[in-house]
């Protein structure tokens, strides 16, 4: 009912917010014998980490995740694994002023009207900050996932209206934005200068693939593998819609154009994005989250205090320019969970 568990039977609950003590996340149904150490999370974590972009906040997070249970010499147990990231540059005081005031774009309105309480600073729950806990559960999945052979891939195919205009998978990690075309990297770093210069913040569009996802993954009807990927995707803060495959573009083709032709060597184009009927098909998994700007901005804007009187805030405090590319190993995490849950629920009938 909370919503605050993932997963079938590779299941993660996350805990914690921007400015409590600490967050984290129980995960269980990890099987066995995984090979498992704190080294392995805190990658993942680094990639997340603000400070390690400089379109990202100031804000210095240690990050340093610490495993609880779960494992013992270095490998999984079975058992429920607990991990632990102190908040150890939890700065309140720059959150003070917007103790009664609603921030246009966030959770601030909508917390107070479900729960009739919120805790204002960073935003709480709803803070980008609780998606540590995601990277650092989804690292976890990913480890299972290389041991099949499965490998889950983000990038930045789209910021502020500039588009790639070619894919070059070996291309991604030479620029900071994990952009898999350079030169559209540098303008995407232009645009982003100037939005940032001017006091504004902006949105753009993260591609994920996954290679090596055997055919036959997913559920009928509710759990298809397309509704699980969507549904983990646009849980993620800052997600505001989902394609697989052609996605939206599927809309516009006629069918002869969208269905992928099937010869003796296997499907011949993959408009379908790796899945038919919610089932993987074997091919290349390629979704896309459309990632909308920040709303923490310096420029001024409208609102309303808790006693709904007019305000006008300008968020000055620490905050990105971009999402992008922080959301990455997120988006990333959360696809990982999604094809672990599938892979452990296949094995139970084949
Ligand atoms: C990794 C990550 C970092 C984020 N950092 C910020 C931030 O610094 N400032 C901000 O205003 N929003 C940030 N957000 C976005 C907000 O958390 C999100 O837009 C807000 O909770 C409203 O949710 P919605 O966009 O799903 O409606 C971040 C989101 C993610 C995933």
């Amino acid at each position: 009912m909370s919503g605050n568990t993932f997963g079938v039977l590779f299941k993660v609950t996350t805990f914690g917010e921007s400015h409590g003590k600490a967050l984290g996340a129980v995960i269980d149904g990890c099987p066995p014998n995984l090979d498992l150490g704190e080294a392995d999370i805190q990658a993942e974590l680094y990639r997340r980490k603000p400070g390690a972009h400089k379109a990202s906040t100031s804000r210095k997070e240690e990050d340093r995740v610490e495993i609880l249970s779960g494992v013992f010499e270095g490998k999984t147990t079975g058992t429920p694994i607990a991990l632990l990231i102190h908040n150890t540059d939890a700065d309140s005081r720059d959150y003070e002023q917007l103790r009664d005031v609603f921030r246009p774009g966030q959770g601030d309105f909508t917390y107070l009207k479900k729960y009739g309480i919120r805790d204002h600073r960073g935003g709480g729950r709803a803070s980008g900050r609780e998606t540590a806990a995601r990277v650092a559960a989804g690292s976890i999945a990913r480890k299972l996932l290389a041991r099949e052979g499965i490998e889950v891939v983000g990038c930045t195919v789209e910021l502020g209206g500039i588009a790639i205009e070619r894919y070059s998978r070996t291309d991604i990690a030479g620029n900071r934005l994990l952009c898999p075309d350079p030169g559209a990297a540098k303008r995407m770093e232009q645009k982003l200068e100037e939005a940032r210069g001017g006091g504004d913040s902006l949105g753009g569009i993260v591609e994920v693939r996954v290679t090596g996802c055997p055919a036959g993954l997913g559920e009928p009807v509710f759990d298809k593998i397309d509704a699980d990927l969507a549904k983990a995707l646009m849980s993620i803060g800052t997600v505001k819609g989902v394609e697989i495959g052609a996605g939206f573009e599927a809309a516009r083709m006629k069918g002869s154009e969208c269905n992928d032709p099937i010869g003796p060597g296997g499907f011949k184009t993959n408009h379908a994005g790796g899945t038919l009927a919610g089932i993987a098909t074997g091919q290349e998994m390629i979704i896309r989250a459309a990632c909308k700007p920040i709303p923490s901005i310096d420029l001024e804007q409208e609102t309303v205090d808790v006693q709904g009187n007019p305000q006008k805030i300008s968020i000055r405090g620490r905050h990105d320019a971009c999402v992008i590319p922080r959301v990455i190993p997120v988006c990333e995490a959360m696809v990982c969970l999604v094809i672990a849950d599938h892979l452990l629920r296949q094995r139970t009938i084949r």
